[in-house]
């Protein structure tokens, strides 16, 4: 799949229009057969970081590799026609200055069909989100709880509460004046969530934020209980993917032991079909 490929996919800029209007939905994906299944129900899929949690085992996002990224980032594209997808630079390609974060970000989107790529941080990214911007790379931001810096964050805990509201609003404003198309919240306080909706002309995207923002976003194999290490406050699970994935590995194994399977309809004759005999 080449960069150009997807033709009918929204843009960046179409997200942006979506502000305050009907909300735009986003899941994460990491697969084809994934992101063929959301690709009629999303505004946007995101190849988030979180790949490396759901996917590989990995205790945290820190550990994913630009190499990841990109593979998974191809692997989305060849399932999405409709839904545009914006990919996650992931910790330490970016936080060093512009330049770094230009060069990673090219790499992203000239190897994937990404339309966009996301990184996390407020103030502290505004010149590089306007650097990017400027030379032809639409970023989305994330603001909050930004998973990559769990070490400095002191754990996954709810941000923006009581005086560090303002602080997070300041992030909102920085980064929707540097040029970003939209925000992600992410575990924040809905009141807040609401002020900087309110406040930023860019689409807010919630993750444990409020039902008041311009979209909302989850991790696919959270709503789908497929990851089932932990499940956080705002995950609502729409299935429960992984426990009937077990029961049905479970038969299986029965069966086989049991020389159940396979049956006759899963095995073959030997006459040549079709054969004249
Ligand atoms: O990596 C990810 O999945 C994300 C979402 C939780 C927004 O950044």
């Amino acid at each position: 799949m080449s960069a150009t490929a997807r033709k009918s996919a929204p843009l960046p800029d179409d997200i942006r229009a979506m502000k305050g209007g009907t909300p735009i939905v986003s899941l994460t994906a990491y697969t084809t057969p994934m992101a063929q299944m959301m690709d009629a129900h999303c505004d946007f899929v995101l190849v988030g970081d979180s790949v490396g949690m759901v996917l590989h085992g990995l205790p945290s996002t820190l550990g994913v590799t630009m190499d990841m990224m990109v593979m998974h980032g191809k692997a989305v594209a060849r399932g999405l026609t409709s839904a545009m997808m914006v990919i996650d630079m992931p910790f330490g390609s970016y936080e060093e200055g512009p330049e770094q974060a230009f060069r990673n970000a090219a790499r992203l989107m000239a190897e994937t069909a990404a339309g966009a790529v996301k990184l996390e941080g407020g103030v502290a990214m505004a010149d590089t989100i306007a650097f990017l911007v400027a030379r032809g790379i639409p970023v989305m931001a994330h603001i909050g709880l930004t998973p990559q810096s769990i070490n400095t964050l002191g754990g996954y805990k709810v941000q923006g509460r009581g005086d560090a509201g303002a602080t997070l609003m300041a992030d909102a404003k920085a980064v929707a004046e540097a040029g970003a198309f939209a925000v992600v919240l992410e575990k924040v306080p809905e009141n807040l969530a609401n002020d900087i909706t309110g406040t930023v002309d860019i689409p807010t995207i919630g993750i444990g934020a409020s039902a008041g923002c311009d979209g909302q976003i989850l991790v696919v194999d959270d709503m789908l209980g497929l990851f089932t290490a932990f499940k956080a406050k705002f995950v609502k699970r729409y299935a429960e993917l992984g426990v009937d994935g077990e029961a049905a590995i479970a038969a299986y194994a029965e069966d086989v032991r049991a020389r159940r399977f396979p049956g006759p309809e899963h095995v073959f004759g030997d006459a040549v079909p079709g054969a004249k005999t």
